[in-house]
């Protein structure tokens, strides 16, 4: 086995499937470029890819009824809600300090809403 197959081997093995799909591609047009450079963007990819996949599965492990955004919720709309406490929320200050959340209000104003777009 030569070296190629070996790195895509190696590649495989280790689950780097980001770098095994781009790594030729990359190279190709790499040539420029210090063997630090390479290493770090090929590395640079696979963490982004690896840390997207990851949080993709938490949120559909999260199972929530739906996905929504904090940019979508119309604050002027619902006058009720202080802005700043929710730029606090989104903080996620309360969890590092252990604390509880909790939205109270009557059906279909957005507690929900707000829940899930708070990451
Ligand atoms: N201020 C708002 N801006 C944008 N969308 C809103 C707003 N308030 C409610 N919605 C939307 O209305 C729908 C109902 O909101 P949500 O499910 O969050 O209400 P809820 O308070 O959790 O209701 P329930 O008490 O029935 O569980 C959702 O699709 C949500 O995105
Ligand atoms: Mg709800």
């Amino acid at each position: 086995m030569d070296s190629y197959e070996r790195v895509h081997e190696s590649l495989i093995s280790l689950g780097m499937d980001t770098i095994e799909h781009t790594i030729d591609n990359y190279l190709e047009n790499a040539r420029d470029k210090s063997i630090m450079e390479i290493l770090d963007h090929l590395l640079s990819e696979e963490v982004k890819s690896k840390l997207s996949k990851r949080y993709d599965t938490k949120l559909k492990y999260a199972g929530f009824p739906f996905r929504k955004t904090m940019e979508e919720f119309d604050f002027p709309f619902q006058r009720s809600i202080d802005k700043s406490v929710i730029d606090d929320l989104m903080t996620l200050r309360f969890m590092h300090n252990k604390e509880n959340m909790v939205f109270l209000g009557p059906p279909g104003v957005g507690k929900t809403h707000l829940s899930v777009a708070l990451k």
